[in-house]
């Protein structure tokens, strides 16, 4: 057991999966969290995280070592990397930041060092690339040399209440000698327990099927609620009623957007393409969730016809930017896709408000604003369900618009009765 105490840990990527990972690992190991991206570490050193996921005074009581230079990184025996994986404007996998990530890790991996990937692929891609990568830049063999670990993160942004320790990891490495050690690293933080799978390929696809399937059931309820709009039926009191039953599920139309679940689909359908399938249910879902900006403005069209606005002259202000509620992200937000939609066919004084851009983000050709105007607006979209609009209120919400307003309240945060229309 001796060898467990020496573990040094390196977490390459201290983003919203990297940073809560180091603050529960700084609990019992060292730990150097490494980021290319000199401002985020530097506000990390000055107790300030932008991703609001760790609070001033627990960064205060951390023992992490944070640090963008490279070389800071020669001591760590077990690495974690949880870069980002995008896609392309094709919508490909992009492993740029994976493929940068393996060449800093190779340059400073030692003979029988672990590296445990939890960034989200598709089954096979740490087999076929990642470890071809390291292989090349180290010029080390695998499981003779060093080990591999898959252990896909599920954390939820936002969420105060599934935080890392409550939710059950999946774990699987490369060799039986590697997955003891990486059990032990894991099991020390995650009270709700770890789940082994028995390849790296089988936590990899774990992983990507959560999210896709996630993604599949909001695109039908998304089609579900088009197909009753044209009912003149209200999707929310419907799904109330089917979901008493104790095996429907509880989905809710919406905008699908973020770096996850408007993402990870097409991991692996470039994967089932590669292979000769055409996965039609995965990029169907994926189309119909793209299309919900679009289906957005085309009604409020009709409601500007409805209440005879005159839409070249109009003002029109969207409440929330994020790509979903309570936190600060912006990553592929279908809010700002409804701005986009809303500037071609409507109107070009459209405002946008998020109370989570108070870093004042410049978003190239966005109408951001800082404060809230009152009877200002001839149509108002609620597009993001943030706590701070249900505490700011209904009332004061639909004061913000004129006299003959319109309000469309995307996420149903209010009861249909305040709204001229839903999802
Ligand atoms: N955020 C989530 O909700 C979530 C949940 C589960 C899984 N994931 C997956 O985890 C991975 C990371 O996601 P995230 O949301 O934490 O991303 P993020 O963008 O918040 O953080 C990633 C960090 O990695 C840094 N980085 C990029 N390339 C680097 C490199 N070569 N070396 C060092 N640092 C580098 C970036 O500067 C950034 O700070 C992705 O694969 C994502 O799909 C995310």
């Amino acid at each position: 057991m001796k060898i467990y105490k020496k573990i040094k840990i390196g977490i390459i990527g201290a983003g919203y999966v990297g940073l809560p990972l180091a603050m529960q690992l700084q609990k019992y190991f060292d730990v150097i969290c490494f980021d290319i991206k000199k401002e985020r570490i530097k506000n990390l050193k000055k107790k300030k995280d932008v991703t609001n996921e760790i609070n001033k005074k627990d960064l205060k009581k951390n023992k992490i070592f944070f640090s963008y230079d490279q070389s800071s990184l020669k001591e760590c025996n077990f690495f974690i990397i949880t870069v980002p994986t995008p896609i392309t404007s094709k919508k490909l996998p992009d492993f740029r930041s994976l493929k940068s990530a393996c060449q800093l890790v190779s340059k400073n991996l030692k003979d029988k060092d672990i590296i445990v990937f939890e960034s989200t692929v598709y089954p096979g891609a740490t087999e076929e690339k990642l470890i071809p990568w390291i292989e090349k830049f180290s010029k080390l063999k695998l499981n003779k040399n060093f080990y591999v670990g898959y252990s896909p993160e599920r954390i939820n942004p936002g969420d105060k209440k599934h935080t890392i320790d409550k939710i059950i990891k999946i774990v699987s490495a490369s060799d039986k000698k590697s997955l003891k050690i990486i059990k032990f690293v894991y099991s020390k933080i995650i009270r709700a327990g770890l789940h082994v799978a028995s390849s790296l390929k089988v936590a990899e696809a774990a992983k990507v099927i959560e999210n896709i399937q996630r993604d599949t059931n909001i695109a039908l309820i998304n089609e579900l609620s088009v197909i009753f709009k044209k009912m003149n039926l209200n999707t929310i009191e419907i799904l109330k009623a089917a979901e008493t039953k104790w095996n429907f599920l509880p989905f809710r139309p919406g905008l699908v957007g973020g770096h996850c679940i408007g993402v990870d689909p097409y991991y692996l359908t470039y994967k089932a393409k590669q292979l000769g399938i055409n996965p039609k249910i995965i990029l169907s879902g994926r189309n119909t969730n793209d299309q919900i900006p679009k289906i957005i403005v085309n009604r409020i069209l009709k409601l500007f016809k409805k209440k005879k606005i005159n839409k070249f002259n109009s003002k029109i202000l969207i409440l929330g930017a994020t790509f979903k509620e309570n936190v600060p992200d912006f990553r592929n937000s279908q809010s700002l896709m409804l701005y986009k939609i809303l500037n071609e066919k409507i109107s070009k004084k459209v405002d946008i408000y998020d109370p989570y851009n108070n870093k004042k983000i410049a978003f190239k050709n966005l109408n951001f604003i800082d404060r809230l105007n009152y009877n200002r607006y001839d149509c108002i979209i609620l597009s993001v369900a943030h706590k701070y609009f249900k505490e700011f209120g209904i009332k004061k919400i639909k004061k913000l618009g004129k006299k003959n307003s319109i309000l469309f309240d995307v996420k149903s945060l209010f009861d249909k009765k305040f709204s001229d229309d839903q999802l």
